[in-house]
C-alpha cells in the first residue's frame, strides 16, 4: 500500500486506565491541515488494521501525535495501548477532515466543543497561529465524565500561553473551560446544557453563542454531535454542508472505537 508509512513511536503517556496519547515520527511528504485526521494502524495477521486518528500535534511540528481511549476488546487500541517507544506503526499519507478553519465564514469568536477524546483535533488547532489571527476569542471546552479524563489540562493552561511565538495571543485570546458530569469540579455539567442555560456564557463572560459573531467546530460522541447540532440549529447556525463549502460551524464525530 503505497499511501502508508511506516513510523516509529517515540514517547507514551498513559493519562490514566482509559486514556493515552503517543508521539510519532513523520514522514516528510506528509503535509496536513491543523484539525484534519490521517489513518494509523498496525500490521495483524498480516494485514494493516487502520483507523481514523485525528492529529493532536501542530502542522509546524517534526513528529505527530496522537491521542487515544483504551477499549480492552478494542480490536485496535487492545494493541495501541502496548506501544513503547521504537515501535512500528504504521500511517497514512492522506490527511483529510471538515475541522479545518478555511471552512469556517468569518466571525469574531470560535467555539471548539468536544468530549472525550475528541479534545484531539483541537489540540492542533489552538495550536496554529491563524486561529488567533481569524478570532478575537477561542473558546475551547471540553466535557468529560471524570477529571482524570482532562487530558491536556496542564499543557493548555500552563505551557501554550508561554509558547515562544504566540502565546501572547493565547493569554489574550484562549479561553480553556474543561467541564466534568459524574464528580465534583469547577465547571460542572454537560455542554449542552451549559450552553442552553446560559452557564457557560456567564462563566467565560461572552454574550450567548450568535450565528452573527460565533463560529464552531464539534468533535465528540454521535449523540453528543446530534445534541450540539440540534442547538447550534436552533440558534440559527448554518453547517459546513461539505469540505470546501463554508459555514458557521463544522462537525467531525470522534473516532471511538467499540
Ligand atoms: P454524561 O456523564 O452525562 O454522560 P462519553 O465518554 O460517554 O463520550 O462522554 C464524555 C462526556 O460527554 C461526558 O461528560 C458525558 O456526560 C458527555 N455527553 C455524553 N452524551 C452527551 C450528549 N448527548 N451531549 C453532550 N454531552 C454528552
Amino acid at each position: 500500500m503505497s499511501n502508508l508509512s511506516t513510523e516509529t513511536v517515540l514517547s507514551v503517556h498513559h493519562w490514566n486506565d482509559t486514556l493515552f496519547s503517543f508521539k510519532t515520527t513523520r514522514n516528510d511528504g506528509l503535509r496536513f491541515e491543523n484539525g484534519q485526521f490521517v489513518m494509523i494502524g498496525l500490521e495483524v495477521n498480516g494485514k494493516p488494521l487502520m483507523r481514523a486518528y485525528s492529529v493532536a500535534s501542530p502542522n509546524y511540528e517534526e513528529h505527530l501525535e496522537f491521542f487515544s481511549i483504551k477499549v480492552q476488546n478494542g480490536p485496535l487500541t487492545s494493541r495501541l495501548q502496548h506501544l513503547k517507544p521504537g515501535d512500528p506503526i504504521m500511517i497514512s499519507r492522506k490527511p483529510t477532515g471538515t475541522l479545518v478553519l478555511h471552512d469556517l465564514n468569518p466571525g469574531k469568536h470560535l467555539y471548539l466543543l468536544s468530549t472525550g477524546t475528541g479534545l484531539a483535533p483541537f489540540m492542533s488547532v489552538i495550536q496554529d497561529p491563524e486561529t488567533y489571527e481569524r478570532f478575537d476569542k477561542v473558546v475551547l471546552i471540553h466535557g468529560v465524565r471524570w477529571t482524570s479524563e482532562l487530558a491536556y489540562a496542564d499543557f493548555i493552561t500552563n505551557e501554550l500561553p508561554n509558547n515562544e511565538f504566540f502565546g501572547e495571543a493565547v493569554r489574550e485570546k484562549l479561553i480553556y473551560y474543561p467541564t466534568v458530569t459524574r464528580e465534583p469540579f469547577r465547571n460542572q455539567g454537560r455542554l449542552t446544557d451549559l450552553i442552553v442555560n446560559g452557564k457557560l456564557a456567564a462563566d467565560i463572560g461572552l454574550p450567548q453563542m450568535n450565528p452573527e459573531t460565533d463560529r464552531a467546530m464539534l468533535c465528540g460522541s454521535p449523540a453528543m454531535l446530534d445534541d450540539t447540532c440540534k442547538i447550534l440549529d436552533e440558534l440559527g447556525f448554518k453547517v459546513s454542508p461539505r469540505i470546501g463549502e463554508p459555514g458557521d460551524y463544522v462537525i467531525e464525530r470522534a473516532f471511538v472505537e467499540k
